[in-house]
């Protein structure tokens, strides 16, 4: 199923979500160096953009092999929304999407995120606002809404397509839910058919069996996936070839070792050296998670402040698990 947003073809129905302090410009990159439909940025507030601070900049920068840059902004002024969409779209943003889903307090406290969801008509103004301000698609992912007795995604659905909205993404929990609970593929089915725009499910996809189970129940024509893909950058293109009736391998445990120590190259290049060991200590423990002495690994690799010492650690701790014949890979079974 081919899903077009605008004009704009994807090659797949498969994404990475967006994810604050995770789907930067390093880990977008690793995705689609395997492949994805569509890598989207972390949320930008767009005050912070248009007042152009350092981290919005950083945040906005494309993957060098990102084809479509998709910058996501989350806001509560139209006017502002509108001129920080204008100046992605002039910086080469190829698609502007809005949040509605953020449930984290200092956003919503805002009335940004998931707030809107309960503020129909200032919702819809900042969708006006924003699709008006600039010539390239607007989409927008919300959650279902704010609590079980709000469920007005599919209304906000219709809104959103009215004013010109090219692509809806729902996550199946609403505000109040935060993480908790189970994502509700099946409510997603009423966003699909509320509206005729390309749909997208996610939440909890982590699996191929949920990728199924998310793709049939909400008949949706696709899904994104995000802490699925904790340590398993492969992990979307897994699941593009699991859908279409084929079998992508995970890269051996010595192809992982490379992987990482690019990656947290690549971390420490955007984000400078202090700040990108502290970064990187995440990715660290989401990728060795499962594997043989990871706890012990972990804590000291949290404790070392020399990149250099960091890389050789890490190179150390994967060569004695492939000179020990022990590559069970606990984590990675999809
Ligand atoms: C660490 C983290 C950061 C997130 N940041 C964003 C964000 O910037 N924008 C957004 O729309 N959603 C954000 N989300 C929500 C995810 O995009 C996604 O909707 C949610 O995690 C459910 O999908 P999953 O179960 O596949 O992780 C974030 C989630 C996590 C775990």
């Amino acid at each position: 199923m081919t899903i077009k947003i605008g004009n704009i073809e994807l090659k797949d129905n498969v994404f990475l979500a967006p994810m604050s302090g995770v789907s930067d410009a390093p880990f977008r990159k690793l995705v689609n160096n395997y492949g994805a439909g569509l890598v989207v940025s972390e949320m930008i507030a767009s005050r912070a953009m248009i007042l152009e601070t350092r981290q919005s900049l950083a945040k906005l920068r494309k993957a060098d092999n990102q084809e479509i840059s998709v910058v996501q902004l989350a806001g509560c002024e139209p006017d502002v929304m509108a001129e920080a969409a204008k100046m992605n779209e002039d910086l080469g943003a190829d698609i502007i999407d809005i949040n509605f889903g953020c449930p984290v307090k200092k956003v919503i406290n805002g009335d940004a995120g998931s707030a809107l969801m309960r503020q129909v008509p200032l919702a819809t103004k900042i969708l006006e606002a924003t699709v008006k301000a600039v010539n390239i698609p607007v989409t927008l992912k919300m959650r279902m809404g704010w609590d079980n007795s709000s469920l007005n995604a599919p209304e906000m659905a219709r809104i959103a397509e009215d004013v010109g909205i090219q692509m809806l993404t729902v996550h199946g929990r609403t505000r109040c839910q935060m993480y908790k609970g189970n994502a509700d593929w099946k409510f997603i089915k009423n966003v699909k058919e509320a509206v005729k725009l390309p749909v997208i499910a996610n939440g909890d996809i982590v699996d191929f069996a949920s990728a199924e189970r998310a793709m049939a129940e909400s008949g949706a024509d696709g899904i994104m996936i995000g802490r699925g893909t904790y340590g398993k950058p492969w992990f979307v293109k897994q699941v593009i070839e699991h859908l279409k009736g084929n079998d992508f391998a995970a890269p051996s445990l010595a192809q992982q070792k490379e992987i990482i120590l690019r990656h947290y190259e690549e971390m420490l290049e955007l984000y400078g050296t202090t700040t990108g060991i502290r970064m990187a200590r995440k990715h660290i423990g989401w990728y060795t998670a499962g594997l043989h002495s990871s706890s012990a690994f972990r804590n000291e690799f949290n404790r070392i402040s020399d990149p250099q010492m960091a890389k050789t650690a890490i190179s150390d701790f994967y060569e004695l698990i492939l000179n020990s014949g022990e590559q069970t890979i606990l984590h990675q079974a999809a």
